[in-house]
């Protein structure tokens, strides 16, 4: 069975009718396509969780049509931070900035997995947004795909991945950053001084220095663990290997059997008889366009006719560092020649 593809009014009100019945649908966002369901309602989220396959121990990031909503899901420490969350929200809302924050007690307890802090954030896509305001209340949302596969950025990679399993995908076209949105935790620092720091817990769209001016970057590791920033999300089925540009060269003299090959300008010069798919994410170098390219060359390769994928590394400049962090994660969780395939394993 596969999922209708609705675009427009028609699937605005289809989606809305679903969602009130307790039911979960595949949305647009500007990042990649969200699974949605009522954060309200535990059965909801529950479907989600169920759909994707993802264990009850992984929170999901809770969605609203505007910052001025986020009292009904965040109970906030201290003024502060509220003060602090106003000026970020100001910057980049909407947009590809989720918060992590303290979390309201009457959100259910299955949206965070038990924790007490709530992943936010307002998306920019205008169907999403209008679902939410028809709908009138928050919507969990996780990337639209099995737990730890390929994210999907159009309503066929969603098709591919739970079409089976959903009613309803609404269209809104391919997303434009084509990377989840930058995860940010929002600290009140533990000396008891009350101070505020941030730490960046999922690289994205939103960069380190887009950041930097609105406080300190503390360290991840210390403050938080974050079940999706494990090693293994994001996987092809395909063996994948990072490799450095300078030596793209030299792969078809070392490498025996088809493969496919994944470039961030251009194609290494000679095309070896080997190789049977190549992807280019952007011909003319530009960061932003090889990030929106990036899930659906990585998609594309993995389902051709190649026993492995080549992908070379990319400069770690601006949304280049949230290109590479997904890079290697997907080479982690890729069945790397150990025999053990993650797809979804927690285990690195
Ligand atoms: O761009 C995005 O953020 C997309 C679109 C659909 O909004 N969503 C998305 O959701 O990427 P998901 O569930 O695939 O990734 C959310 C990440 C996961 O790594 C999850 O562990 C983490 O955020 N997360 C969510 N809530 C959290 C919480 N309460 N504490 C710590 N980490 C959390
Ligand atoms: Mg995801």
């Amino acid at each position: 069975m596969s999922a209708q593809i609705l675009a427009g009014e028609e699937g605005i009100s289809a989606s809305v009718e679903i969602l009130r019945k307790g039911g979960v649908v595949g949305l647009p966002t500007e990042t990649v396509y969200g699974l949605a369901g009522d954060a309200f309602q535990p059965t909801a989220v529950a479907r989600i969780f169920e759909a994707k396959g993802r264990p009850l121990t992984d929170p999901l990031i809770v969605h609203l049509p505007e910052a001025g909503w986020l009292e009904r899901v965040v109970r906030f420490s201290s003024s502060e931070q509220s003060q602090l969350v106003h000026d970020l929200t100001s910057a980049f809302w909407p947009g590809p900035l989720t918060l992590l924050l303290p979390k309201h007690p009457d959100l259910p307890d299955l949206v965070t997995a038990g924790s007490d802090r709530v992943a936010v954030r307002v998306t920019a896509h205008p169907l999403f947004q209008e679902v939410l305001r028809r709908f009138d209340s928050p919507l969990a949302a996780p990337s639209a795909n099995r737990f730890g596969r390929i994210s999907p950025t159009s309503p066929l990679d969603v098709q591919i991945e739970l079409g089976d399993r959903i009613s309803l995908i609404l269209d809104g076209g391919p997303c434009e950053h084509g990377l989840e949105s930058t995860l940010v935790a929002v600290n009140v620092d533990g000396n008891g001084e009350g101070s505020l720091t941030l730490s960046i817990l999922r690289p994205g769209p939103i960069t380190k220095d887009q950041l930097l001016q609105y406080g300190h970057i503390a360290s991840p590791e210390r403050i938080v663990n974050s079940p999706g920033s494990l090693p293994g999300h994001y996987a092809p089925k395909k063996r994948l290997h990072i490799i450095d540009p300078d030596i793209k060269g030299l792969i078809p003299t070392m490498h025996v059997g088809s493969y496919g090959y994944m470039a961030f300008t251009s194609p290494p010069q000679e095309i070896a008889p080997q190789c049977a798919a190549v992807e280019i994410l952007s011909p003319t170098s530009n960061m932003e366009e090889a990030a929106a390219n990036f899930y659906g060359a990585l998609r594309r390769l993995d389902q051709s006719n190649v026993d492995m994928i080549y992908a070379e590394s990319i400069p770690e400049e601006g949304i280049g560092v949230a290109i590479m962090d997904r890079l290697r994660r997907a080479s982690h969780g890729s069945n790397n020649g150990t025999g053990h395939h993650l797809d979804g394993d927690l285990q690195p």
